[in-house]
């Protein structure tokens, strides 16, 4: 298996992560149903993030974390809804990639996710 190096990797593993998000009942609705995100304009923008976290590259600039404050001000993301997120993640990620920036993105993942929960106060 190969590592992820291009953001055309990324945009393998970011569709196929959205397919497995969107099709879990126990987190999809709140992007279906609370933030009702357009598909096709949403991924544009996770992967210009993940092009910007993993490679440094692209000029993706929105604050990640005040869209999830509020998000969460809107509807309670749990302890279990970030593990969803991140079983997804990983599991997307080991599936399909391996080597250092494979394991690079899951830990960016987990503290960007920790962080989240510890500004929502859901962690001490
Ligand atoms: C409980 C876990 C999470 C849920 C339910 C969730 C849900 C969402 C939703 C609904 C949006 C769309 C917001 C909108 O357009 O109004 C969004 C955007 C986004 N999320 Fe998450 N998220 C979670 C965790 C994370 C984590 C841990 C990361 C990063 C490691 C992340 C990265 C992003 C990015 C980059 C965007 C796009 C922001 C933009 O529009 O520029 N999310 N998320």
């Amino acid at each position: 298996m190969q590592d992820i190096e291009t953001k055309q990797d990324l945009e393998i593993l970011l569709s196929k992560f959205y397919s497995k998000l969107l099709s879990d009942k126990t987190i999809n609705y709140i992007f279906t149903e609370i933030a009702k995100i357009d598909i096709e304009s949403h991924l544009p923008k996770i992967i210009d993030f993940w092009n910007l976290s993993l490679f440094g590259k692209g000029d993706y600039s929105s604050n990640v974390m005040k869209i999830h404050l509020d998000l969460n001000a809107e509807e309670n993301l749990n302890e279990n809804h970030f593990k969803t997120w991140l079983s997804h993640f990983y599991n997307t990620v080991d599936e399909n990639f391996s080597g250092k920036n494979a394991e690079i993105i899951k830990t960016k993942a987990l503290s960007i996710a920790t962080v989240m929960q510890i500004k929502m106060h859901k962690l001490n």
